[in-house]
């Protein structure tokens, strides 16, 4: 069977590696940290049945409408839950959801949400300075265009866009204020920096360091990834797919830093990067610029339960539930049969 999957508003990206990187087997629990339009989760549904279970996460609440949809003949195996993947352990504690086989972070953003007229994600479109993943976010993308300082917007541009006009970018920025419009935006750079350098529109960098900023993108990674390795099971797997240097620098790092050394906790699947081939990029060019990268627990079930039992301190009230002796046992016999 192919697993090359053609979705009609988001094509899942590097689907056949995911998969088997995920090693997905029958009866298996997986964690999609980014739901999107539900491709990836598909296939590990797919994959995983019979008897398979899914938890799928996504800020923004229309991805969580659309995967319904789409995933609805697995309601049963699935749990849909409009979240951030900050928070990914305490939503795995709350639902029970522990320990897993495998965990997927395919980061960025969906077509659904590049393609929407209204999100102000791309300047391909005239739409408000939002950005926001989910609505119940405070800080937009106008705000920050709007409220910072020259030399704040010039250091968000330079460090997450890596831009090297930012200095120049946002001293227009300031000229121009208020700017409302994605188009205002991309035309006042363009009048900063000039046209097109190379295949990249001179407003793509700055775009890109606003959503970072917006959404703490790479802070909200950090964190996430931290939390993902305490889920896993013995043998269960991790696998990120980033689309841009940054990301990809955190994801290589963590790895590296968690499977070496005395408490290395992970073993990496693949030493090399893996990208998408030249026919996946000519059928799906946003696929491009894709990064996977996957590792495995080596951490023991005994090892585990210790660990466990340190992961219900931080979580508050539930941790109180948590520490008495019929929960404790639930969660030995769950991670022993992991
Ligand atoms: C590239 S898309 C995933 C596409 C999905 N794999 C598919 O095949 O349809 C990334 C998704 O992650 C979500 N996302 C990004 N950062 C997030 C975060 N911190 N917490 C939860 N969801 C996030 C976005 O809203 C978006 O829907």
């Amino acid at each position: 069977m192919s697993l090359m999957m053609s979705a009609p508003t988001h094509i899942p990206v590097l689907l056949e590696e995911t998969i088997e990187a995920l090693a997905v087997q029958p009866g298996g629990r997986y964690i999609d940290c980014t739901l999107g339009a539900g491709g990836h989760a598909a296939a590990i549904l797919e994959q995983s049945s019979p008897g398979g279970q899914l938890l799928g996460i996504d800020a923004d609440p229309e991805a969580i409408k659309v995967a319904g949809t789409r995933l609805e003949a697995y309601s049963g195996s699935t749990l849909l839950i409009n979240e951030n993947f900050v928070n990914l352990e305490s939503i795995c504690i709350k639902y029970d959801f522990l320990p897993v086989h495998g965990i997927l972070f395919d980061l960025g953003l969906s077509s659904l949400q590049l393609d929407s007229d209204g999100r102000g994600f791309s300047f391909q479109y005239d739409a408000p300075l939002d950005m926001r993943l989910s609505p119940s976010q405070e800080v937009t993308a106008g705000d920050i265009i709007n409220t910072s300082s020259e030399k704040e917007l010039a250091h968000l541009i330079k460090t997450y866009g890596e831009e090297r006009y930012s200095y120049r970018i946002a001293r227009h920025i300031i000229q121009e204020r208020p700017i409302k419009t994605t188009l205002q935006l991309a035309r006042r750079i363009e009048q900063a920096i000039g046209g097109r350098r190379g295949r990249l529109h001179p407003a793509t960098k700055t775009f890109q360091a606003l959503r970072i900023a917006v959404n703490h993108e790479l802070e909200y990674l950090e964190t996430a990834l931290k939390q993902a390795v305490n889920l896993l099971g013995f043998d269960g797997r991790l696998v990120v797919i980033s689309y841009h240097s940054l990301e990809d620098r955190i994801v290589k790092q963590f790895t590296q830093r968690e499977s070496s050394g005395d408490t290395a906790r992970l073993r990496l699947i693949n030493k090399k990067v893996i990208t998408p081939s030249d026919t996946e990029v000519q059928f799906n060019p946003r696929s491009r610029s894709a990064k996977l990268r996957a590792a495995e627990c080596i951490v023991t079930p005994d090892e585990y339960y210790r660990a466990a039992e340190k992961l219900c301190f931080p979580v508050g009230v539930k941790a109180v539930g948590w520490r008495r002796p019929a929960l404790l046992k639930k969660l030995r016999e769950a991670f022993s049969a992991a």
